[in-house]
Order: structure tokens, then sequence, then C-alpha cells
């Protein structure tokens, strides 16, 4: 049983000038112990995805699924009760999720302390066990820092320290690297893999970057206008795309692209999301479309544990 099941989610959000539809229809499936991907361009509806399954949508935002089940739990009913406790976040600013004028001793403590029922020395013992878990080098100087004098990529060490604390087993990591140099990435990328590893943890990989899809994944899913179009193992969505829009994702990287480039732009832009779909949402931009794209909703096909939605027949994908 998949740890996270999302079946057709949508989350439309109430403004003045009408619906937002953030995310339309979001299939999803992370198998426990996998580092699955969702890319796709901005607006795609990624962090809006990540947000509903942490119970943080902007308020009035009306969520639907036919299944949205974190290990049997509906994230509908509990959302809130699984954040910090089974379910943490890691996201592209470490410095937001950190209190500027608490030392790392105090934030981590006050996190192990509100989880867990320890003497005071053992919880010290902890903290440090947990940022030489994360790889810092010297945790007890670290503990004794404060944010501000601790690099971009400490202090994303410590934000995973911290969801490691509450003994999360579910880490949604929202462009966990966009901020940092790309080496410093790199090594973030390595540890969330080692504690995949290691603690069998599970994280939902958010971002704009293939090379995180390549190196870091192992299995992905392409969103496109808020709608989950083709999904996979990674090999397969690199080598074998199916969908016109991961094609186009995959080429409109140039050759010479420098590690850790972001997606290059694709001719066109992303429907408005306020607008209503009729047929497929990329049939504007799509160099294959079909008069029946534009008509009527793509239907789905497989190979394997490969799925994506299209018109084009199955040989031609
Ligand atoms: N609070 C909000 N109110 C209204 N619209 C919103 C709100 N938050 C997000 N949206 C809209 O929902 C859509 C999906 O946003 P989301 O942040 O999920 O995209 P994303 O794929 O994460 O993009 P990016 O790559 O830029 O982070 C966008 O059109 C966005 O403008
Ligand atoms: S359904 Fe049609 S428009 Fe949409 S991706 Fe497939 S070929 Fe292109
Ligand atoms: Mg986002």
């Amino acid at each position: 049983m998949a740890l996270l099941d999302v079946r057709n989610l949508s989350v439309s959000i109430p403004t003045p000038d009408g619906d937002v539809h953030a995310v339309r229809s979001v299939d999803l499936q992370i198998e426990r112990g996998q580092i699955h991907g969702v890319i796709g361009e901005s607006g795609c509806g990624k962090t809006m995805t990540g947000m509903a399954a942490l119970g943080l949508v902007p308020k009035g935002a009306r969520i639907a699924a036919d299944r949205f089940h974190f290990d049997g739990e509906d994230l509908r009913e509990n959302a809130r009760g699984l954040r910090g406790r089974r379910i943490g976040l890691i996201s592209q600013d470490p410095a937001a999720a950190l209190n500027p004028v608490l030392s790392i001793a105090r934030q981590l403590d006050d996190v192990i302390r509100a989880h867990r029922d320890l003497p005071r020395s053992v919880r010290q013992a902890e903290a440090t066990a947990l940022l030489a878990a994360t790889g810092l080098p010297d945790p007890e100087k670290v503990l004794k820092s404060y944010p501000h004098q601790l690099s971009g990529g400490m202090q994303q060490r410590v934000v995973i320290a911290q969801a490691l604390a509450t003994g999360s087993d579910f880490l949604i990591a929202d462009e966990p690297t966009t901020a940092l140099d790309v080496s410093v990435g790199a090594q973030v990328l390595a540890l969330l893999r080692k504690l995949v590893n290691e603690r069998g943890l599970t994280v939902l990989m958010i971002t704009h970057d293939m090379d995180v899809i390549a190196e870091a994944c192992d299995r992905a899913t392409v969103l496109y206008a808020g709608r989950s179009v083709e999904t996979g193992p990674v090999g397969a969505i690199l080598r074998h795309p199916a969908h016109p829009y991961t094609r186009a994702l995959l080429s409109a990287l140039p050759d010479a692209a420098p590690h850790g480039a972001r997606l290059a732009a694709i001719e066109g832009s992303i429907p408005p999301p306020r607008s209503a779909i009729v047929g497929c949402a990329f049939a504007p931009r799509c160099p294959q479309a079909m008069p029946v794209c534009s008509a009527t909703a793509p239907p789905g096909s497989r190979r394997d544990t490969h799925h994506w939605l299209c018109h084009l027949p199955e040989d031609a994908a």
C-alpha cells in the first residue's frame, strides 16, 4: 500500500475575481522508502499539492479528492494531526523555518520536548545525535549557534534534524536546494538519500530541476496546469517520456545546461488558473495536438508502472 495515496485531488481557492484552480486533478502514489519527485513549470500546483497534504491550504480553500490518504488515514480529516508528527516540511528557505532569536539548542530541544518525554540530559544527547545524523561536522558548536551564524546548507540540515526530532517519517521537500549553491544542494540531496536508506524515510521532492529528478528520485510525477499528466520510474520518465509535455520539458533543457539549471522556457504559457479547461490543457502548446485534443479529456495509457494521459496512440508515445 502506498504511504501517500492521492487520487483526483483538487484544491480551489475562492478569490474576489473567481476561483483559482490551483490543483485540478492530481494522482500520486508514493511508496515507503522512496524519493518521489514532482516536477512542472511555475504555477502548475506543486506547492499547493504538498500544502494540502500538510493541511496548510489558504483559508476558504476547497479540497476534493476520490482518495487522499496517508498511511490509511484520511488527510481531509487529520492533516493537522499528522503534520509535525508523521509529516514534516523542508522548504526552500530554511532561515524562515528557524527562529532568528533562539539558539539552535533551544529550538531543537523545544521540538524534542514537545514529542518525547525525556530527561534534559537525554534530550541534549539526542539533539547532538540528530545534528550528527544530518552530517553537521561540529554538532556541539552548531547547538550554541544562532541561525544567522550558519550557512544556508547548515540551516537546511538543522531543519531536517528538527523534522527527524518530531519522529516524522514522511518529508515534503519543496525545492529544498533552490536557494543553495549547486554543490551544497547536492550534499543536501545526498543526505536525504542517506536518511531514506538508513531510517526508511519517504520523501515527496518538489522541484523545477530535471537534474534533481535524475539524481535524487526513484519515481517522478509531471504536473501540468494542476493535473498529473505522467508518472513513472525516473529511468522511464527520462529515457522514454510518453507525454509531449514531459518531452518538451526535457528538450527545453539545453545540452550544455549548467548543472542545476532550472527548466528553460517552453513556448507559450500555462492556462490561467481561473479558466475552465476542456480537453487537454497542453493542446495550445503541443506540437502533436490533434482536433480531438481540445474537445475531449485525454485517456490514460500505461506501460507497467509508467502512466500518462494523452490522445496519441500508445505506440506513438
Ligand atoms: N493563496 C493563494 N491565493 C490564490 N491563488 C493562489 C494562492 N496560492 C497559490 N495560488 C495559485 O495556485 C496556482 C498553483 O500554485 P503553486 O504555488 O502550487 O504552484 P507551483 O507549481 O508550486 O509553482 P512554483 O514553481 O512557482 O513554486 C498558481 O496559479 C498560484 O498563483
Ligand atoms: S492529448 Fe493531444 S494536445 Fe494533449 S499532450 Fe497529447 S497530443 Fe498533445
Ligand atoms: Mg512552489
